[in-house]
């Protein structure tokens, strides 16, 4: 269900922002992981070899940046959209660029 979901997004990604995505990957991982301890840590584990979270049931940060299917492009949308119990959680672009960047050093 959970891969599912993910389909989806990365499908909504694709349509949403074709064309806009090809200079975006360019986020500073480790401002990434300042913001991540900051606003995100209080639910998930954000570290490598960190399999549990606060939060039961947020992913861990590896976990996510493992899924497949979870590009950069899935992850935009994914951080863009309000999930479960992140409520108001607003981030501008540029610190979604670098929690990107940051998630793909998680790999
Ligand atoms: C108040 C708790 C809480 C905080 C704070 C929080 N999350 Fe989550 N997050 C969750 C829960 C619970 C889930 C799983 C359920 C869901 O997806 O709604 C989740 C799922 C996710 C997912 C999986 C994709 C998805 O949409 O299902 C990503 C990526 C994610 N969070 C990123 C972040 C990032 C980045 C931050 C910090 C900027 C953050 N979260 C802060 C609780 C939180």
């Amino acid at each position: 269900m959970m891969r599912t979901a993910m389909t989806v997004l990365a499908a909504a990604g694709l349509a949403l922002s074709a064309g806009a995505v090809i200079a975006q990957d360019m986020g500073d991982a480790k401002h990434g992981r300042v913001i991540a301890e900051t606003i995100c840590a209080e639910c998930h584990s954000i570290d490598k070899g960190a399999p549990r979270s606060r939060n039961g049931n947020a992913p861990p940060f590896e976990a996510v940046a493992k899924t497949r299917g979870m590009t950069p492009m899935a992850l935009r949308v994914a951080l863009r959209t309000p999930h479960q119990k992140m409520p108001n959680l607003v981030l501008k672009n540029a610190e979604i660029d670098d929690i990107i960047a940051y998630m793909d050093t998680l790999k």
